[in-house]
This record gives C-alpha cells, sequence and structure tokens, in this order.
C-alpha cells in the first residue's frame, strides 16, 4: 500500500502517519491494492474490508445505510442514501470507524480534530469506544445543538474558538505540526477509505453506478471519497460507466464556485460553512474527472427543500442534506437532467442524492421554521375547534 500526491503524483511509503505529501505539501490519497475477485463478508464498512487500509478495531456497525426511492420530485429513478442511519446520525462514521482503528493500532494516545459537529460527534464516539482522548474545536457559536450534545456526552474535551471552522482547522494543523495529536479530520487519507465504502452499497444495491449523484459539499472529503470508491468499482470490473458527481454548495459559502477561498462564510446549513476547503483540489478533481458540476443554493431554498422532503417523502435531513435535495430540484428545474437523458437516448436518469446527515442533529433549525405551536387548554372541545374536527 502506498500513498500518491495528487499534486505531485510522488509516492510515498504508507505510514499511517504522513498526512500530506513530505515533498511539496500537496493532499495525499491512499492506493489500496485492489483484488482481482474481491470478496465481500457481512455487511456495512467491514464488508469491503479488503479494500481499507486498517483491519477492524474499533466499531460501532456503520455503513449498510437505507437507500430509499423517492418519487415525489417528479424525477422517475431518484434514490437517497440516508446516512443519517449510521451510529452517530451521520457519514462521518464510515470513516471515523477507518481512522480510528488506525489510530489505536498506531497507539496514538489524541485525537484530534476541527468540527462544523458530526465529525466531532463522530470522532467523539469512536474515541470513547476505543478508549482514547479526544479534543474538538469547534466554532463558537456556529455548531448545531445535537452535535454539540454528542460531543459533550462522549466526554470529548471540547474547545469552542473565536472564529469559524477555517481559523480551528488552521490551530488543529498547528497542533499537529507541535506533534502529540492525531488528526481525524478528512485531511486523512485514511478516513476518507472508510466514507468510499458508500459508493461500493450504493453499486452494489442497484447493481450498477447510477449516471448522478448529488451531495453537500464543505470539505470537499466526502465527495472526493465517494468519486475514489467508484472508480475502484469500475476498475475491479464491477460497474460500466461511471456517475457525474454534483457537488452543492450554500451561497453564501461557496469557494469552489468562486475558485478561491471566502473568508467569512455564511449558511444555515452549519456543517457546510466553510470557506477554505482543506480538500479543495480533491473535490474539485472529482466533479472535473467525472464530468459533473457545482451547484450553490441559497439558505431559503435549503430550508423549502428541508420541509418540503420531510412532509412529502417522511424523510428528517438536517440543512446540510437539504442542500443536496434543493441542488436537485434546481437542476431538475433548469432542464439540466432532461439534456442529460437525451443524450443517453431517453432512458429515465439514475440519480443517488446523499442525504448526509439526520435531521434531529438541528432541532431549533426545524422549530424555527414553523410558526410555534398553539397552547390551549386542556379541553375536549377547544383542542377539536382547533384542529377543525368540530
Ligand atoms: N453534510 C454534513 C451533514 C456534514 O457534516 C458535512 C461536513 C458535509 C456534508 C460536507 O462534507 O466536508 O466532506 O465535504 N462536516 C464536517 C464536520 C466539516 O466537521 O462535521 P465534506
Amino acid at each position: 500500500m502506498k500513498l500518491r500526491c495528487i499534486s505531485c503524483e510522488k509516492r510515498h511509503p504508507s505510514d499511517g502517519v504522513t498526512l500530506t505529501c513530505p515533498s511539496c505539501r500537496g493532499l495525499l490519497e491512499v492506493e489500496v491494492p485492489l483484488p482481482y475477485r474481491p470478496k465481500f463478508v457481512g455487511r456495512g464498512v467491514w464488508r469491503y474490508a479488503q479494500l481499507l487500509p486498517v483491519k477492524q478495531e474499533v466499531t460501532l456497525g456503520e455503513g449498510d445505510t437505507r437507500l430509499y426511492r423517492c418519487s415525489r420530485a417528479g424525477m422517475r429513478s431518484l434514490w437517497v442514501k440516508c446516512e443519517g442511519g449510521n451510529p452517530t446520525g451521520s457519514f462521518k462514521d464510515r470513516g471515523m470507524t477507518v481512522g480510528v482503528s488506525l489510530a489505536k493500532r498506531l497507539r496514538r494516545k489524541i485525537l484530534v480534530c476541527a468540527s462544523t459537529g458530526n465529525t466531532a460527534a463522530s470522532l467523539a464516539a469512536y474515541a470513547a469506544r476505543a478508549g482514547l482522548r479526544a479534543v474538538v474545536l469547534l466554532p463558537a457559536g456556529k455548531v448545531a445543538t445535537g452535535k454539540v450534545a454528542q460531543a459533550v456526552i462522549h466526554g470529548a474535551e471540547l474547545v469552542q474558538i473565536q472564529g469559524n471552522f477555517d481559523v480551528a482547522m488552521a490551530l488543529v494543523r498547528g497542533l499537529e505540526r507541535e506533534g502529540h495529536v492525531y488528526i481525524l479530520n478528512s485531511l486523512n487519507p485514511y478516513r476518507l477509505e472508510g466514507q468510499k465504502t458508500l459508493a461500493f452499497e450504493v453499486c452494489e444495491e442497484l447493481s450498477r453506478a447510477p449516471d448522478f449523484v448529488v451531495l453537500p459539499v464543505g470539505n470537499g472529503g466526502n465527495v472526493s471519497a465517494i468519486w475514489k470508491g467508484f472508480r475502484e468499482w469500475k476498475a475491479m470490473g464491477l460497474c460500466g460507466r461511471l456517475p457525474k458527481m454534483i457537488g452543492v454548495q450554500a451561497k453564501g459559502a461557496a469557494p469552489l464556485l468562486a475558485g478561491h477561498a471566502i473568508s467569512h462564510p455564511q449558511t444555515v446549513a452549519t456543517a457546510i460553512c466553510i470557506g477554505d476547503p482543506v480538500n479543495a483540489s480533491k473535490a474539485l478533481a472529482a466533479i472535473r474527472e467525472s464530468r459533473g458540476r457545482v451547484v450553490t443554493v441559497s439558505d431559503r431554498e435549503i430550508l423549502d427543500a428541508q420541509q418540503w422532503f420531510a412532509r412529502t417523502e417522511g424523510i428528517f435531513v438536517e440543512p446540510a442534506s437539504a442542500a443536496a435535495i434543493a441542488g436537485l430540484l434546481k437542476l431538475h428545474a433548469s432542464g439540466y437532467l432532461a439534456k442529460a437523458r437525451r443524450r443517453l437516448g431517453g432512458r429515465p436518469l439514475m440519480i443517488v442524492c446523499i442525504l448526509t446527515g439526520h435531521g434531529l442533529k438541528d432541532p431549533e433549525r426545524a422549530i424555527h421554521s414553523i410558526r410555534p405551536p398553539r397552547r390551549l387548554p386542556p379541553s375536549l372541545s377547544v383542542v377539536g375547534r382547533a384542529v377543525g374536527l368540530k
């Protein structure tokens, strides 16, 4: 197994601790040898153990999430992958089981991350299970309550930074340079190996790769990990065509579309409120190579999509995940998908939208998006009249 720098293409030995290219400081990608006849055993992330860089040490039973077919959006073959079904309620667990397994094997004692919330919640849980220390740096006042609660209850050492996520991330990189701590942000290419398993699950369930994969993008780790998964699946001869990757960003936090870092990102989707994505070059490569695109959506579109999806499909996702739905609806309305369909000879497009986190992560946002519920006296006739039954 080797590490490959995505900037200078140099290869380095995989020691588990080198996280950026020693030659040019570029981002690294893990190169796992692909088996000729792969054997998949069991369910979830570790079903694909042959394609992962470490043996299982710490697990909570991640992956194997539901793929639902959705018919209300006017698209014939739309599927959503509900990553809220993971042990801590987001896709981060797929990566964390691999990253924390590696940290345990390397005998690292202090695990650290900067986070908009979900990485912190996931790291806190997996570190607890591994019996290791977790230190999480959060942008003060910019993290949804459910995620803070998770980090606290699992016993992580929580530090609130007066600044945004990018500031916290820079501090984490500084801590790592000084030694002692092991970073479990998506800068860690081993963690991303766990996240690529989402692509494997989708291909196995649909018996092919979809035409489009739509997902929210913050630091850009997930889009690149999933793209790597599809590429490996194809390289093993298990699927034909590869999907186009559609990365969705909030209008106020869209550095990938701008083509440069943004100093004051702003969006209701706090999970993806990131101005300087650490994996920008990997994410852009995935989108470019797959001939996909970046789509931006407004906060209003995100909240409308969140509510609409919860009310029509019965699935409650956090705002960042709703951004993917909003992005997909926008692409559909713009005629982009109809054009793609014509190019494919008119057959229905198979689209998979990745719903990255559970709605209960951010209960305040949901409650604030409706009028406060009425308070009534405990009288049958009053209640009956109020709900239109009398
Ligand atoms: N969706 C959710 C729910 C997230 O929590 C994140 C990232 C993303 C999408 C974007 O994924 O960063 O790989 O492009 N959350 C990170 C965190 C930043 O700290 O929890 P990405």
